[in-house]
């Protein structure tokens, strides 16, 4: 490394600082990037923390509240929409097959009843992770009628890789019919 007092322009003298000052300025140019890229991203696409925390007792999950067996399900809101509960456990999903119409405001609503789990729903951005405690949130759309592989992407313990479950999007008016015959809807045959 040269001195700077002895060489007043080393930019100039020495053709190895000159390289080195310019891969510093391309090495901070590309952490520039990469932060506006992630701020773009983030509020851009809105992938931000959830802005209010909603909690639940895991272990009581299956006594009351929310998330009891009877209330997991797609339930439909007076405004048209579309509501999901469920929970991860090791090692399924309940329900394991979630029906949902196409074209429907869709919110999802799920939570884990022992460790961390995590899904992603294929063909989707959909990626959300389930902590036991905590209820996670997302709207949802899907565009048209067919079938998503949905896996726990977290591991979770022997059975990690085993745990999947389906999303079957149908029709809008075929949902509607069954809906009408169904408080809560799933494809869990
Ligand atoms: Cu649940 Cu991995």
């Amino acid at each position: 490394m040269t001195d700077a007092l002895s060489h007043p322009t080393p930019e100039q003298d020495d053709p190895g600082e000159r390289i080195e000052h310019r891969w510093a300025v391309v090495a901070a140019a590309i952490l520039v990037l990469f932060v506006a890229i992630a701020t773009f991203a983030g509020v851009y696409h809105g992938a931000m923390p959830q802005s209010q925390v909603e909690t639940v007792n895991p272990r009581t999950l299956h006594i009351d509240g929310e998330f009891i067996e009877s209330n997991l399900g797609s339930a439909v809101e007076p405004d048209g929409s579309v509501t999901v509960r469920a929970i991860g456990q090791q090692y399924s999903f309940t329900p394991s097959c979630i029906l949902v119409p196409s074209d429907t405001s869709i919110t999802l609503r799920m939570t884990s009843a022992d460790v961390v789990h995590g899904f992603l729903i294929s063909g989707t951005n959909i990626n959300l992770m389930l902590v036991p405690g905590y209820i996670s949130s997302l709207r949802t759309r899907f565009a048209a009628p067919g079938e998503h592989q949905m896996a726990c992407h977290e591991f979770c313990g022997v059975g990690h890789e085993g745990m999947w479950a389906r999303v079957k999007v149908v029709d809008k008016a075929a949902f509607a019919g069954l809906a009408a015959q169904h408080r809560r809807l799933s494809c869990v045959e």
